[in-house]
């Protein structure tokens, strides 16, 4: 009765110009490892669920793309979405077609693009949520220690429960800001939520019809599964809100609970993240490639698509190096929040 969701919808534009809107970082090896973020994903979760249980929504544009690095996936597992809606349709969307064919199913939903470096201890954790779910009408969500007043988090105050390895979650509260985030750090009492959900399609359906009720109506017009699927779901489309999951159902629901998990888990937002969390050479360069020489260089995170191409770096310290065959991109690593930015100022070239 076990499920997987991976959610693959996103464009990740700080990772520009690896990731681009045609080629978003899900589908790049942005570690270097050999494989590529969804991959990742998929290798981790086919350990506990059948490869014809798991789901990868995306859109559109990316199902190809998907099939391609996915092929073990069976090809009407992986289904696109016409626009961009944010998490909550796409998780309504699929937990409707899962309850289509198993009622009594269980959804683990998880992004495509996260590092979880403790793999048994993870799939450890999700094992013990379905059990829960199985049981019990819950929302589950893994929860990270926070190490620092990130406001790109939800985080998630939790009643603290004897002898147990869960907790129910007292307040959800999604991206707050700065001031707010820091009160919550320095309060001790909070996690992050890492993204990971695991739930009944029963009990998320039911909270979708409570707290999304149009949403819920909409989605319920259309018939799962069949030929008349795809049409239906162009049409209502269009009109659907734009609202996370997190806003949409989380921070409302009171059958929320966390199971707090040291995961060694990152969300990989932003390339001084994948500089902590690449293998770094002698001189503290995160370098992807063999044709790269570097002089009184360090704190480097070099990634060069063309494997031949040579490159010589002197004397940079804490630079992001991103070379591809369209554009280049040579940032102090301290500004990588602003690489949002630049993509937006190149289009006004144009
Ligand atoms: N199919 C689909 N459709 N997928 C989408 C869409 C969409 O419209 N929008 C986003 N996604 C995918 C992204 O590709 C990503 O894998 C996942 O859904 C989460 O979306 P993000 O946009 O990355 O969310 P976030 O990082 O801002 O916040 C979420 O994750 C944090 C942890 O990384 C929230 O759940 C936070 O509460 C959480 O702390
Ligand atoms: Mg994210």
């Amino acid at each position: 009765n076990n499920y997987c969701v991976i959610m693959a919808g996103g464009i990740g534009s700080r990772f520009w110009p690896m990731s681009t809107q045609k080629f978003p970082k899900q589908f790049h090896d942005i570690l270097g490892t050999g494989r590529t973020m969804i991959q990742q994903t998929f290798d981790r979760i086919s350990q506990i669920i059948p490869t014809e249980n798991i789901y990868i929504i995306t859109n559109r544009e990316y199902v190809e793309l998907t099939k391609q690095q996915l092929p073990e996936v069976p090809s009407e597992n992986i289904v696109g979405e016409p626009a961009m809606k944010n998490t909550s349709a796409c998780n309504l969307y699929m937990a409707k077609k899962i309850e289509n064919v198993n009622p009594d199913a269980n959804i683990i939903v998880m992004p495509a693009d996260h590092l979880i470096l403790k793999e048994k201890t993870f799939l450890e954790k999700v094992e013990l949520a379905l059990d829960i779910t199985t049981k019990n009408d819950y929302l589950i969500t893994l929860g990270i220690t926070p190490t620092r007043p990130d406001t790109g988090y939800g985080y998630i105050q939790f009643i603290q429960e004897k002898n147990e390895n869960y907790s129910k979650v007292k307040t959800f509260t999604e991206k707050p800001d700065l001031e707010i985030a820091k009160s919550f750090i320095e309060s001790g009492d909070f996690l992050w939520n890492a993204g990971i959900f695991i739930w009944s399609a029963k009990s998320i359906l039911a909270s979708f019809k409570k707290f999304l009720p149009e949403m819920t109506n909409q989605f319920n017009t259309c018939e799962y599964n069949c030929e008349a699927e795809k049409e239906c779901i162009n049409t209502i489309y269009p009109t659907v809100s734009k609202i996370s999951i997190d806003n949409g159902i989380l921070e409302k629901a009171n059958n929320v609970y966390v199971i707090p998990a040291n995961l060694g888990w990152s969300d990989l937002g932003t390339w001084t993240s994948v500089y902590t969390n690449a293998d770094k050479n002698d001189d503290n360069n995160a370098i992807n490639s063999k044709n790269v020489l570097t002089y009184n260089s360090n704190g480097n995170v070099i990634r060069i698509k063309n494997q031949n191409k040579a490159a010589v770096i002197d004397g940079l310290k804490d630079y992001i190096i991103v070379d591809t065959e369209k554009a280049l991109l040579i940032c102090p690593r301290e500004n990588d929040q602003l690489i949002k930015d630049y993509v937006l100022d190149l289009k006004n070239l144009k």
